[in-house]
């Protein structure tokens, strides 16, 4: 049996990593406008795997018996100064993401509930690899910010990005 205060804590978390998405399709947004397609297309699949992952969420409260219940998603930031504070604020979410998921982690175990510890294993793991990925991208683009024809080569790298395989 969930929680009551497990069932409103999961609901957030589909409300966050659906603002996730919206933060990563504004990012999208922003390269697009900038010229910048293959950056553009990166954050476009980013956004649709964090679709992916309020989706994983909304149906694990529907299997344990619980009620969706989606909150109002506020407005993503949309201008950002180059390609790096993008990176860098897309960095510093998900490590706001990492901690939401280690509350929640902290909640399973304080009410027992085994199956939502079990859960939230695949989110933690995931978000080893989402911070690793954001902060290599930073790493380069510290490398190349003041060379066009760099950002350029990485543009076109960005854009090869392939969506992954649907979370299990
Ligand atoms: Fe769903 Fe990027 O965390």
């Amino acid at each position: 049996m969930i929680s009551d205060r497990m069932q409103k804590a999961l609901n957030e978390h589909v409300d966050a990593e659906t603002f996730s998405a919206y933060l990563y399709f504004s990012m999208a947004a922003h390269f697009d406008h900038a010229n910048l397609p293959g950056f553009a297309h990166w954050m476009k699949v980013q956004a649709q795997e964090e679709l992916q992952h309020a989706l994983k969420t909304y149906d694990f409260i529907n299997e344990r018996g619980a009620r969706v219940r989606l909150g109002a998603i506020e407005a993503p930031d949309s201008e950002w100064e180059s390609p790096l504070a993008v990176f860098e604020a897309a960095l510093a979410h998900e490590r706001e993401v990492t901690e939401r998921i280690y509350k929640l982690a902290d909640l399973a175990e304080a009410d027992r509930d085994r199956a939502t510890r079990v859960f939230l294993e695949w989110f933690i793991s995931e978000q080893v690899e989402e911070e690793s990925t954001a902060d290599g991208i930073c790493q380069q683009l510290r490398m190349i910010e003041d060379s066009p024809q760099a950002i350029f080569m990485l543009d076109r790298e960005l854009g090869q990005r392939q969506p992954g395989p649907p979370p299990p």
